[in-house]
């Protein structure tokens, strides 16, 4: 189905074909024909953070910033769905064109700048839903909030959504908001982590529930940097970590005719770099917290490459765009098939049969 609909969509503006592809899905749920779009995959059951998942494939960050098709897009087949990043308040995000697909690359890049309808909105939107899954909410600052003060539209967020949240995500990585990813500096991030933390144990104080956060960071920060933030980690109580947001690195498109255009870039170009870290972090942390993995998913093998590499979860988003809901299943059903494999190579190794 997706195949047919994929060269109309390529015909039309990025930031269009998306608006039209969600709409489609949307009505495809509303008339009960989403079987058409996607199989829903067999369960594989995974645990992390204390939450289990139905399935360890999830929807990335970004594609459903109000949490506005919750229930059309849980109905493809996820395990899991991030909504966000959302911001305290509304913002329009950067003018348009800001979003561009390379096709020679599966890849897409974007300065979107988190043009979201704002925290409340999100949640209304949260309430009318009738998904009753794993929700990630994902979180971040307005543009006009300065760095100096940008704990403060993470801890406003956190409130705000911190019961209606299966897990919280800390977004200190995306390229689109001027200074975020200072964020990740060590003392910086030292300092910022800290404050979330204390507020998230008020929090479980007050409500009676201890709603996991999770950091997501960048793909494109020094070794001395990833062993900064490793150190941090693990000195703090996040509960996970996601590797890893969009590249400002152009390297794998130099010569493309759109490489020259600000943003973060998405899909296989990120792949390498991003599992990189992933398995960097995965070693760092010594399975001290479960990792997500995303990035330049675009087919199963891809997934399981993140498993291997130490994910316990996985994530996509560019994919998606280029082979669409189908991808959901493919992924699962070979992280199953890579959960089998060890079990089945000790079987044949004790002569059994697999
Ligand atoms: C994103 N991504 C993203 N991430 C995030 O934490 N908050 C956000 O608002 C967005 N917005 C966004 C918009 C668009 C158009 C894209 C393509 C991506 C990043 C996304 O969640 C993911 O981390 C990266 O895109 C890498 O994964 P894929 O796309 O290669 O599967």
């Amino acid at each position: 189905m997706y195949a047919l609909a994929r060269p109309l969509l390529f015909r039309l503006d990025a930031e269009r074909a998306h608006q039209l592809s969600l709409k489609a899905v949307e009505t495809a749920y509303r008339c009960g024909f989403e079987p058409l779009l996607a199989v829903r995959p067999a369960p594989l059951p995974v645990k992390a953070f204390g939450i289990t998942f139905p399935n360890p494939v999830g929807l990335a960050a970004g594609l459903d910033k109000d949490a506005a098709h919750l229930d059309a897009l849980a109905a493809l087949g996820f395990g899991f769905v991030e909504v966000g990043t959302t911001t305290p308040r509304p913002q329009a995000g950067n003018p348009k064109p800001r979003m561009f697909r390379l096709p020679e690359h599966a890849a897409v890049i974007n300065r979107l700048g988190f043009n979201n309808a704002g925290v409340d909105a999100l949640l209304a939107n949260v309430e009318r839903a009738r998904f009753d899954g794993v929700l990630g909410i994902n979180i971040g600052k307005n543009k006009d909030t300065p760095n100096e003060r940008a704990v403060e539209d993470y801890l406003y967020c956190l409130e705000r959504v911190y019961t209606r949240a299966s897990y919280v995500t800390v977004n200190i990585s995306s390229p689109n908001t001027q200074g975020l990813r200072d964020l990740q500096e060590e003392d910086t991030l030292k300092r910022f982590i800290g404050t979330l933390c204390e507020a998230r144990e008020r929090l479980a104080g007050r409500h009676g529930r201890r709603t996991p956060m999770l950091l997501k960071i960048a793909p494109d920060l020094s070794e001395t940097e990833l062993d900064a933030i490793a150190e941090v980690l693990s000195a703090s109580a996040i509960d996970g970590l996601i590797c890893t947001n969009t590249t400002i690195d152009r390297s794998a498109i130099a010569g493309h005719p759109l490489a020259g255009e600000a943003g973060g870039l998405s899909g296989r170009p990120v792949f390498a770099r991003s599992t990189a870290v992933l398995a960097g972090m995965a070693e760092r942390l010594g399975g001290r917290m479960p990792l997500v993995g995303v990035g330049g998913i675009l087919s199963g093998a891809d997934a399981a490459a993140k498993r291997a590499a130490g994910a316990t979860l996985v994530q996509c988003y560019t994919g998606l765009v280029y082979r669409g809901p189908g991808l959901i299943g493919e992924c699962v059903d070979a992280l199953r098939a890579a959960r089998r494999a060890p079990a089945a190579a000790a079987s044949a190794a004790a002569g059994g049969s697999p």
